[in-house]
């Protein structure tokens, strides 16, 4: 496996990349903007494909580096259900699994520093964003924080983990690295309370002043998607409504880029071909499947996923391979139900 943990000494920020291998598929947790460069060069270096990038919660202290990723690498972007983030690629929620090859996270809802807080675990090792953090945990009094969330996430959550977990946290303004739930079950001084009163009392007390970077990275972190206006100025974009009134269109190909979890949980649309996003390049590739079947058949592909952000990514990826006309749905299958498009569940 490969795991770096990179640090960002401006906000104290921790970011992981994780890999199962060289030259195979990575996945980068709570990347700062400022560390782009960074980030891709190391992804070069170890020869690494980088396909997702994720967010554990709103970041307040420094900007995130979800959108400039995606606009380098054309990774999946992934926040929580609850994010404010206007547009992410991935929703997820407590209880998912986020995978590449060969490596799973299983995804856990933790509030309380916020109200869009997930940690993510995988095998001995837990990120805890700042929900947890070494020898201390994460603020609970802006961005819907909640102190007694905090204390079900960490109390009846993170520390039902074996004991011998390592924490991950997303912050250390110490120089700590990585912990174990047991250690901090023992020596975290926040969590030797007795009650979620007490614990609540504790986190009312602190009198923190805000994050210097608050004022500005709160509203630039909510502002991370995709830009597809362009798209629609080219005539490559249906919104919801027309594409429901395209539904069934002999001369339309529709192709859902979602992951099969995502398919069965919130449905697909009817006569949709199935083809993930990260395999796109591929079928768009002179006898891949999607250009033999536009070729063979003349319909215009209409790519669709959650949000629209995939599937704008898909439109450049046709245009690049030649397929000048291919389409995407705006807002995904999301902004489709919306606009009370019919569903297939899954
Ligand atoms: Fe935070």
């Amino acid at each position: 496996m490969i795991f770096r943990q990179l640090f960002d000494s401006v906000s104290g920020t921790y970011s992981y990349l994780l890999a199962s291998r060289a030259g195979g598929e990575a996945l980068i947790i709570d990347p700062v903007l400022e560390k782009a460069d960074r980030y891709c060069q190391l992804l070069r270096e170890l020869d690494l494909k980088l396909v997702k990038a994720i967010d554990t919660h709103l970041h307040a202290d420094h900007i995130t580096g979800l959108g400039e990723l995606r606009d380098r690498t054309h990774c999946i972007t992934i926040m929580g259900d609850q994010s404010k983030a206007d547009v992410v690629s991935m929703r997820v929620s407590d209880g998912d699994r986020v995978t590449i090859e060969g490596m799973a996270l299983d995804v856990m809802y933790t509030p309380g520093h916020t109200d869009d807080s997930y940690s993510y675990l995988m095998g001995d090792r837990v990120f805890t964003g700042d929900t947890l953090l070494i020898r201390g945990t994460g603020r609970t009094d802006f961005q819907n924080g909640s102190s007694r969330a905090q204390y079900e996430s960490i109390f009846n959550r993170l520390l039902k983990l074996p004991e011998e977990t390592l924490v991950f946290p997303a912050h250390d303004y110490k120089g700590d690295t990585v912990s174990t739930i047991g250690e901090e079950k023992r020596y975290n001084p926040r969590l030797q309370v007795h009650s979620v009163d007490e614990y609540i009392e504790l986190m009312a007390n602190l009198k923190l002043s805000n994050p210097k970077m608050m004022d500005v990275a709160v509203p630039a972190n909510m502002h991370v998607g995709l830009h597809q206006e362009e798209l629609d100025k080219q005539g490559l974009s249906l919104n919801a409504r027309q594409a429901i009134e395209s539904l069934g269109r002999p001369d339309i190909l529709l192709v859902d880029l979602r992951e099969s979890s995502e398919r069965s949980k919130y449905g697909t649309l009817e006569g949709a071909l199935h083809a993930p996003y990260p395999t796109i390049e591929e079928g768009l590739k002179p006898g891949g499947m999607l250009r033999e079947m536009a070729n063979a058949t003349g319909r215009r592909i209409v790519f669709f996923c959650a949000f629209g952000e995939r599937s704008a990514m898909a439109v450049a990826a046709a245009k690049d391979a030649g397929l000048a006309n291919a389409a995407h749905i705006a807002g995904g299958i999301d902004a489709w139900k919306k606009a009370g498009g019919p569903v297939l569940q899954g």
